[in-house]
C-alpha cells in the first residue's frame, strides 16, 4: 500500500494524506516527482518526505529541534519567593501575571488542536507536515510551561484555567479564533474548491498571523517586561523560549501562506484581501481592549497607549509578510527590546537560572 498506488485501487475521494484529493484527480502513480508535489490538493505520496521541494519547511524543522527546552530546566524560586513576598509585586504586576497566565494556559491547547485535528491533514506536503509534528509538541511543551508556572506559585488552578470562560477581555480574543478553528476541525472539511481552499488559507492566516503572531506577541511582553525588571525572572525565561519557538511558528505559517499564494494565485482576490484586512483590524482592537483591562493605570514602563502602538505595529508587519499593505501609516516599533528577545540564543542562559541539563548521547541504557 506504500508505492503510490501502483496496483491499487483508490477509494474515489480519499488518499493517503487522509485527507480527499482535493483537486479531483487521482495520486500520481510509481516514484514521487518533484514536480507533483503541492502544499494543499498535492497528487504525490505524502508518505515520501524525498525528494525535499519546500526546503524551507525541512530547514525550520531542524531549527526547532535544535532550540529543543523543557520547562522544568527553569528555576522558579526566586519567582515563588517574590510572589509570596506580600511586598513582593504590586496589585497591577499580579493582575498582569494572572491575566496573561489566563488566557496562555487554553491558548496553547487550541493551537495544538488546530494543528493535529484541522490543519494538518489538509496539508499535503510531507516536508510542512514534519515540521507541524515539530510545532505540534512544542504547543504541548507551552501548555505544560504555564502549568508549570501556575503550579510553581501555588495559583488557583480553577481561577486560571477557566480565565477564557469568564474573563470577558479574554474570551472575546478565543471568540474570535475559534470559529476559524473550528472550521478546520470538522471532519467533513476538505479542501478542493476555491471556496474551501480560501477558507483553509484564511484560517491560515488567522492562526499565523493574528493569534500566534499578534496575539501572542503582545502577551509575552507583558512577562518579559517584568523580567526586565529583574521580576518573575523565571517565568520570563520561559516566556522568552516560547516567544522564540512562536517566533518559528509564525514565520513557518508565514511561508507556508506565501507559498499556498504563489500555487493557487485564484485564491488572492481583492475581496478576499479586504476581508483579511477587516479580520486584521478586528483583532488589533480585541487585543487593545485586553490590554486595557489587563493594565488599567499603566505599569512596568508599559499602558495601554504604549500597547496600541506596538499592536500595530506588529499587525502592520503581519498584513506585509503576507503580501498586504500596512493597515497604520507611520506606526514606529515603541517596544523595541522584544526584537532582542526573539533572537534569543539559548546558550546565552539569559537570566541564569537553567538548572538541568539534558540526557543526550550515550546517557540511555538498555537494562
Ligand atoms: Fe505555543
Ligand atoms: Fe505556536
Amino acid at each position: 500500500m506504500l508505492a503510490a498506488g501502483a496496483g491499487v485501487t483508490q477509494a474515489k475521494h480519499v488518499n493517503r494524506s487522509g485527507a480527499a484529493p482535493g483537486n479531483g484527480l487521482p495520486p500520481t502513480q510509481g516514484r514521487v516527482r518533484l514536480e507533483d508535489k503541492r502544499i494543499i490538493n498535492g497528487r504525490a505520496d505524502v508518505n515520501q518526505l524525498v525528494p525535499l521541494r519546500y526546503k524551507w519547511a525541512w530547514d525550520k524543522y531542524l531549527c526547532a529541534c535544535a532550540n529543543h527546552w523543557m520547562p522544568q530546566e527553569v528555576n522558579m524560586a526566586r519567582d515563588v519567593a517574590l510572589w509570596k513576598d506580600s511586598n513582593g509585586l504590586s496589585e497591577d504586576e499580579r493582575r498582569i501575571v494572572k491575566r496573561n497566565l489566563g488566557f496562555f494556559v487554553t491558548a496553547d491547547s487550541l493551537a495544538a488542536n488546530n494543528i493535529v485535528l484541522g490543519t494538518y491533514r489538509q496539508i499535503t506536503a510531507p516536508e510542512c507536515r514534519q515540521f507541524l509534528l515539530r510545532q505540534a509538541f512544542e504547543e504541548a511543551i507551552h501548555t505544560h510551561a504555564y502549568q508549570y508556572i501556575v503550579e510553581s506559585l501555588g495559583l488557583d488552578e480553577g481561577e486560571i484555567f477557566n480565565a477564557y470562560r469568564e474573563i470577558p477581555s479574554i474570551r472575546a480574543k478565543d471568540e474570535f479564533l475559534l470559529p476559524f478553528i473550528e472550521v478546520l476541525t470538522d471532519p467533513a472539511f476538505r479542501t478542493g474548491s476555491e471556496e474551501s481552499d480560501r477558507t483553509l488559507l484564511r484560517s491560515l492566516i488567522v492562526f499565523a498571523c493574528l493569534m500566534e503572531g499578534l496575539f501572542f506577541y503582545v502577551g509575552f511582553a507583558q512577562i518579559l517586561a517584568l523580567g526586565r525588571q529583574n521580576k518573575m525572572t523565571g517565568a520570563a525565561e520561559q516566556y522568552q523560549y516560547i516567544l522564540r519557538d512562536e517566533s518559528l511558528h509564525c514565520n513557518f505559517g508565514i511561508d507556508l501562506i506565501n507559498q499556498i499564494k504563489l500555487e493557487n494565485p485564484a485564491l488572492w482576490t481583492a475581496e478576499f484581501r479586504a476581508g483579511i484586512r477587516q479580520l486584521f483590524a478586528q483583532a488589533v482592537d480585541l487585543e487593545y481592549r485586553y490590554a486595557e483591562d489587563t493594565m488599567p493605570r499603566g505599569v512596568l514602563g508599559l499602558n495601554a497607549a504604549v500597547f496600541k502602538g506596538y499592536l500595530r505595529y506588529i499587525a502592520n508587519r503581519r498584513a506585509q509578510q503576507i503580501g498586504l499593505e500596512p493597515l497604520y501609516v507611520d506606526q514606529e516599533n515603541p517596544l523595541p527590546w522584544m526584537s532582542e528577545m526573539i533572537d534569543l540564543k539559548k546558550e546565552r542562559n539569559f537570566f541564569e537560572t537553567r538548572v538541568i541539563e539534558y540526557q543526550s548521547g550515550g546517557a540511555l541504557s538498555w537494562d
